[in-house]
């Protein structure tokens, strides 16, 4: 007999996810920003440090978010962090404002200063352009050195094996924007959750484990709470990623498809919402021993409790709820468009093309 004919015969399943794995790498890498993007948005970071250097000379402004941690999408937002390292510095709010005066004097940004938030900002954008079709959209806070932290430890994850965790994270950013799930202002959830979501699941609900906990494995050496401390939380994780992949290799072979299909089917069925919370340090925590119960049962209604409709733990700052935002009403509507996803892929139309376009339209 030929050769062909001795080879396993693929079952239409196993066609439909090698199918489905294809066609989440192509359509994520069209959606990646270009060389020339990136370019840009570093001369303007470059740009806004020398600016805000004439205000405070011993600042520096960092990048994080999704610029920084390897799930940037085509024409997505910067996120910068201004952090100043001299003793005697203005306040956060004074130097929000000066700075806002003097962009909107110097530059063609539009202007918006936030100086009384919990975090500080000046929001910025610029209109489109020849050269920038999409114009540019900014943040500028200042000493959230947290939020550094925590890009630092999304990035070691999408390092540890990017094309899975990279692919899997980039697609479900673009389907929750295009299916209107994406806005923390509306009461659905913001990009930073949804990372967290797919690395809780990759570490904690997959076995075995696509990813390893970083901030549970031992230090390669002993370290002092003052190193492993910022503003009282503990942000210690492992870091050396290049000794981990050569260490570490994950048992775990599931293609991309099978990871996403099993991803929308945990949060469409399993995952308990009502008394769970999601920690990627800790794994799946008690809404109750948390203090982040959800009940209305007896007292009067109270809309702060609002807060804990779905529980996401902060890798590092654990008394945030990174879902506080999001209302009844948005987790309604979050859970019915995991179902849908879900149904979407058990169904398998005969191309998986179908089916993404399908998921995202
Ligand atoms: N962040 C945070 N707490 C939140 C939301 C965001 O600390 N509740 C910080 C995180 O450091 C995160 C960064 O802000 O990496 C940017 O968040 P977000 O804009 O939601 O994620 P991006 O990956 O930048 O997604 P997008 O491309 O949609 O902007
Ligand atoms: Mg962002």
């Amino acid at each position: 007999s030929s050769p062909i004919q001795q080879l396993p015969r693929q079952t239409s399943k196993q066609r439909f996810v090698a199918d489905l794995s294809q066609c989440l790498f192509d359509f994520v890498i069209q959606l990646l920003p270009t060389q020339e993007e990136m370019a840009v948005k570093e001369d303007v970071r470059k740009l806004l440090e020398r600016l805000i250097r004439t205000i405070e000379p011993d600042s520096r402004l960092l990048s994080f978010g999704s610029t920084a941690n390897g799930f940037s999408l085509r024409n997505s937002d910067m996120d910068l962090c201004c952090l100043i390292d001299s003793e005697d510095k203005l306040s956060a709010a004074d130097l929000v404002t000066m700075l806002g005066d003097l962009l909107e004097r110097e530059t063609k940004f539009h202007v918006k200063t936030l100086p009384h938030a919990r975090i500080p900002i000046v929001k910025l954008t610029l209109d489109p352009s020849p050269g920038l079709p999409h114009g540019i959209a900014c943040d500028i806070g200042f000493e959230n050195r947290l939020a550094l932290e925590n890009t630092r430890l999304l990035m070691s994850y999408a390092m540890i094996d990017p094309t899975r965790v990279r692919t899997l994270v980039l697609f479900l950013k673009v389907w929750s924007k295009r299916r209107k799930i994406n806005s923390p202002y509306k009461g659905t959830l913001s990009s930073y959750g949804y990372v967290l979501l797919v690395i809780y699941f990759l570490v904690h609900v997959k076995n075995p484990p696509v990813l390893p906990n970083l901030q549970q494995m031992p230090p390669l050496r002993p370290i002092t709470k003052e190193e492993t401390h910022l503003n009282g939380y503990n942000i210690w994780f492992f870091d050396d990623i290049d000794l981990l992949r050569q260490r570490w290799v994950s048992e775990n072979t599931d293609s991309v498809a099978e990871l996403l299909i099993d991803f929308f089917r945990y949060y469409a069925r399993d995952f308990q919402y009502n008394t769970g919370v999601a920690s990627i340090r800790g794994g799946l925590l008690k809404k109750d021993t948390k203090g982040w119960q959800n009940d209305f049962t007896g007292g009067r209604y109270d809309p702060s409790r609002e807060r804990n409709r779905l529980c996401i733990e902060d890798p590092f700052e654990t008394d945030y709820n990174v879902a506080r935002c999001v209302t009844k009403d948005g987790l309604y509507t979050i859970r019915g468009e995991f179902m849908r996803a879900a149904r979407v892929l058990s169904t398998r139309p005969d191309r998986a093309i179908v089916a993404l376009a399908e998921l995202c339209e």
